[in-house]
């Protein structure tokens, strides 16, 4: 059995605490080495999963025209999500960057694919299928902090279109869409937090002992 010591638990701490949602103004005009690349992926696919039921695919775009067609799926949810704010928010919203598509020279779509089977531990909450998928973009979102490499979840898209775009199986559901690349920077806190758009919550605003 591997054990770890407490160094290596301040270092998965502070990968963690070091990990940012990366957008377009600070990817870097340079390639992914396909080692890393391929460490990303190997993160991904060994996350847990329901009844180790791997419910996961990944497509991972480099070609300008797909990027163009989800890029102009992006700017059009975009607009329409604006709409659902406040006046004074909406101008806030207009200024923030919230994609970095074509400045991330890899983009992933990574999707759910519902098992044909019966899957142990999924009859009684059917949603533990694409929760399992989201475990898996986590443990990309961590490597890729790991190697240096910033990620960004673009989910201001519509996802039948992204599907579309990108031929997938009708009956495959878009999990994220990511964006990757090295940065300039990480920021040591959230850009939305920095742009004073949300606050982190307290630790204890969210523990309830026994019951609510
Ligand atoms: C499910 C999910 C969807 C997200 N979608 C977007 C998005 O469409 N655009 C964006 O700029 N950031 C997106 N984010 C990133 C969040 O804004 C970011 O995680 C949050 O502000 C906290 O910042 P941090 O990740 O740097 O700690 C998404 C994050 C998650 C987990």
């Amino acid at each position: 059995m591997k054990e770890f010591s407490k160094q290596d638990s301040k270092l998965l701490e502070d990968i963690m605490l070091h990990r940012r949602d990366v957008r377009g103004n600070r990817f870097l005009d340079k390639a992914i080495d396909p080692s890393s690349l391929e460490k990303i992926l190997f993160a991904a696919v060994n996350a847990p999963s329901v009844g180790f039921s791997q419910p996961w695919e990944f497509v991972v775009i480099t070609d300008k025209a797909r990027k163009n067609a989800i890029k102009d799926n992006f700017d059009q949810s975009k607009s329409s999500e604006k709409k659902l704010f406040s006046e004074q928010q909406q101008a806030q919203y207009s200024q923030l960057k919230l994609e970095g598509i074509h400045e991330a020279p890899v983009n992933i779509a990574v999707f759910y694919k519902p098992s044909e089977e019966p899957v142990l531990g999924q009859s009684c909450m059917q949603e533990v299928g694409p929760y399992s998928v989201v475990c898996a973009v986590q443990n990309m979102w961590l490597m890729a902090r790991a190697l240096n490499i910033g990620l960004g979840w673009v989910s201001i898209l519509n996802p039948e279109n992204v599907k579309k775009i990108l031929s997938a199986p009708q009956e495959n559901q878009l999990i994220a869409y990511l964006c990757l690349g090295y940065v300039d920077y990480f920021y040591d806190t959230p850009e939305l937090e920095r742009k004073q758009w949300n606050k982190r919550k307290s630790l204890e605003s969210l523990i309830y002992k026994d019951s609510y």
